[in-house]
């Protein structure tokens, strides 16, 4: 079997407030091999996106502890310089935030993103980044590319900005896509549309992803295997299958029973 491309090792990361410690991700492990789509699912505020940001190295203010360890390609993060994340980040790890909006500043348009993501991390110039830019729009299935370059996010609806976002992550084509909620606000076509872009992405480029989201119909359309998260621990982890069919946790068990049927396939 090959190496795994992500290796997540005892992991604990807290938030320290002024009164107590939030254990929001307490002691997760789990391996993600190429071509695999774990998918993270879980309630509200199990720690799903506290872990995703730790797998970017955004956690590193005083108000988080982190042990444990994360080997990216069989290099502990521990050993990352800045310089190291920077490109991890942009490079190899491409991320869509919960808020599709936060992947954005507001004063820069959509083209202004991705134009200047490429001139950072790619040695092309201002022109190819352009192009490069736009054919990136296309991929993700925006409609008048052109027009969408001059865009600020505020212009853009809510799944428009997803797409953007995808967009932006996919300009660097990354080895690792972790994409935290994809889906969250937007309308069950525009859901179905992203889930089969998303689909379309990981066999086109070999990905490999991470999808985050409390809802497991949405997951278990991407997910090789699925995680499911409470109080910061992964109750349990197992093929996609498997977990529809014979999960062995009382809460997979409720999801599964409050979720409406669907077909896997
Ligand atoms: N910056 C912060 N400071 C203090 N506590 C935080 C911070 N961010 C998150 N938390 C707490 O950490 C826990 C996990 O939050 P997290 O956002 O990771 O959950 P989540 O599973 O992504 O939730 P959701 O499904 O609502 O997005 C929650 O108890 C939350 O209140
Ligand atoms: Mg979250």
């Amino acid at each position: 079997m090959s190496q795994p491309i992500l290796s997540v090792q005892e992991l604990h990361c807290h938030y320290l407030t002024r009164h107590h410690t939030i254990r929001a991700v307490d002691g997760v492990s789990f391996d993600l091999f190429p071509n695999e789509i774990l998918g993270i699912i879980g309630e509200s505020g199990s720690g799903k996106s506290t872990l995703a940001h730790s797998l970017i190295g955004q956690l590193n203010s005083f108000t988080q502890i982190c042990e444990g360890n994360i080997l990216f390609k069989d290099r502990s993060i521990k050993t990352f310089s800045e310089k190291d994340w920077q490109q991890l980040r942009g490079r190899h790890i491409g991320i869509i935030f919960q808020s599709a909006e936060a992947s954005f500043n507001p004063t820069m348009t959509i083209g202004q993103h991705i134009v200047e993501a490429l001139l950072i991390h790619q040695q092309c110039n201002r022109q190819n980044a352009r192009l490069h830019a736009i054919n990136s729009l296309k991929m993700v299935g925006m409609p008048n590319p052109d027009k969408i370059m001059q865009c600020y996010p505020f212009e853009l609806s809510g799944g428009m900005c997803q797409r953007a976002a995808l967009a932006l992550a996919m300009s660097l084509q990354p080895q690792l896509l972790i994409a935290d909620e994809p889906t969250a606000s937007l309308d069950i076509v525009a859901q179905s549309e992203i889930v089969l872009l998303l689909n379309n992405l990981r066999e086109q480029f070999g990905l490999t992803m991470v999808i985050i989201s409390h809802d497991l119909g949405l997951v278990a359309r991407l997910a090789d295997k699925i995680a499911v998260m409470a109080d910061g621990k992964i109750l349990e982890m197992s093929t996609t299958e498997q977990i529809l069919t014979s999960p062995s946790h009382d809460y997979t068990k409720s999801l599964l029973t409050s979720m409406p049927p669907f077909d896997i396939n």
